[in-house]
């Protein structure tokens, strides 16, 4: 039988995860969606014969829905993915878990107190090909773990996006993706900031570097950039005292034209992780068909935010942020 799924928020990433579960996926069907774009939810159930409900909570009450997805803005995560838990209906919640450490760790007591594992966040990066083989090569030791190197590039960002943004939406991915693959925590972050670039709306600051410390004394730094203009563009280097290891840059040919060879770059995250989409989908839906999750845990979610967060501090007072997570309780050990 199949996973029955319920979708909130079919704005741009919601669809994707509509149309890939109909479409990549095995083992699931989206019975019923909401947007409080209520045309544009419409338009999604339709495409998949899914039901277009009439509130979020009508989603997770609903009794052929037994897993969900929330895809909409950041602000309404921490509350949707607390109803999910409420219900006992396995969640994923895309990143970040909420706005703030304090809402994360709201979740994280909840599904503490639920016994179980339900909640997954969207980290996809950790089911890239690339950096899986990134964390092989890492694990399979290149020493001491000395520094990183990343690179986080978008072609342009919307208008909306904001000085803050760049880190609590986009460097997140980075603080996440380096937790993981160092098997380390980030307990110090200061950023950086240029001159902004001239094509950014007037008061953005962008590009940011960040610099991370960790717990073991390595040295993470990030480039933050969401209108470099030229495409979507993420790199990462990892420098051990033996060896260093870096991730391929994904192999898309080039084309050959007016006497210039000319490499490909993705235009966007959903060509560059399409594969990390589809394989972080398929995990969900095989761990919530035995009720549970997998994956990047709300753990990592909140430890995700106050890292996130210690970075907002660290932009506004110009100075060095320390970072303290509560405990780690047993359930995520
Ligand atoms: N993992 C990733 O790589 C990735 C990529 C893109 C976006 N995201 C995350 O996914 C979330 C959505 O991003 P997006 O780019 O799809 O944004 P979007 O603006 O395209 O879509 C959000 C949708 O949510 C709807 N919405 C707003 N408030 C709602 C509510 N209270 N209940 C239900 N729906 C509501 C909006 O109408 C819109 O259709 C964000 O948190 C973002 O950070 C993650």
């Amino acid at each position: 039988v199949e996973l029955g799924v319920g979708v909130i928020g079919t704005g741009n990433i919601g669809t994707d995860h509509v149309q890939r579960l109909s479409g990549q996926i095995s083992g699931a069907a989206v019975r019923a969606v909401f947007d409080v774009d209520a045309q544009r939810a419409g338009a999604v159930a339709r495409s998949v014969g899914a039901v277009a409900a009439a509130s979020a909570q009508d989603v997770i009450d609903d009794s052929s829905v037994e897993a969900v997805i929330v895809a909409a803005p950041g602000p309404v995560h921490a509350e949707l993915t607390l109803a999910c838990i409420a219900a006992g209906k396995p969640v994923l919640c895309e990143k970040p878990l909420a706005p703030t450490a304090q809402q994360s760790r709201q979740v994280v007591s909840a599904e503490v107190a639920h016994g179980s594992r339900l909640v997954q966040v969207g980290f996809m990066r950790r089911y890239d090909e690339g950096y899986r083989l990134l964390k092989q090569s890492v694990d399979a030791g290149i020493g001491e773990v000395l520094l990183a190197h990343c690179v986080h590039r978008n072609a342009s960002a919307p208008a909306t996006f904001t000085s803050e943004m760049l880190l609590t939406d986009s460097v997140i991915h980075e603080i996440d993706t380096m937790r993981w693959l160092l098997g380390d925590e980030l307990t110090a972050a200061t950023v950086l900031v240029p001159k902004s670039s001239p094509v950014v709306p007037a008061g953005l600051r962008d590009p940011q570097l960040v610099l991370f410390e960790t717990a073991r004394g390595a040295i993470v730094d990030v480039e933050m950039f969401v209108n470099c203009q030229y495409g979507y563009d993420v790199r990462c280097e990892v420098v051990g005292s033996q060896a260093t290891a870096a991730l391929e840059l994904p192999v898309t040919g080039w084309v050959a034209r007016s006497g210039a060879r000319r490499y490909v770059v993705a235009a966007d995250w959903l060509v560059r992780f399409a594969g990390a989409y589809r394989e972080e989908l398929q995990g969900w839906v095989n761990a919530a068909r035995s009720g549970t999750a997998a994956g990047p845990s709300a753990w990592d979610g909140y430890a995700a935010t106050a890292v996130a967060e210690a970075c907002v501090r660290s932009l506004a007072s110009g100075r060095r942020m320390e970072i303290a997570l509560d405990e780690q309780p047993a359930l995520y050990r």
